[in-house]
């Protein structure tokens, strides 16, 4: 599989909700910069995962990312955060 791009493949899948809401916590869900510093990106994921049994805690009572979604996003970030 060709590695996982920022703008082809995760970008997409934050909604437009997603990025205007958490743009009030300076959290930029569409801006590169922001997310492929590896600190950022890792609290992304973590808000976005489930943990000991509890939905994740984002997006707020969801719809939560699918197994294949977070997949996806670790395997960009182990690609080395594409463009
Ligand atoms: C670093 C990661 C994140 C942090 C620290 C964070 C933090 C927050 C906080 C503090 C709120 C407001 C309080 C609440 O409703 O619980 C919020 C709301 C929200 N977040 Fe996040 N969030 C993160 C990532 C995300 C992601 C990855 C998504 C979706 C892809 C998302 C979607 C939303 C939405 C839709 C709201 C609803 C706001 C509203 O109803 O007005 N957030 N977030």
């Amino acid at each position: 599989m060709p590695q996982v791009s920022f703008a082809a493949d995760i970008k997409p899948l934050s909604r437009a909700i997603d990025i205007s809401h958490m743009k009030r916590f300076n959290v930029e869900l569409d801006n590169y910069t922001y997310m492929s510093n590896p600190n950022n990106a890792t609290q992304v994921l973590a808000a976005l995962s489930p943990h000991d049994g509890e939905p994740p805690t984002m997006p707020p009572g969801g719809p939560y990312w699918n197994e294949a979604q977070l997949a996806l996003f670790l395997q960009w970030q182990n690609d080395g955060y594409q463009p």
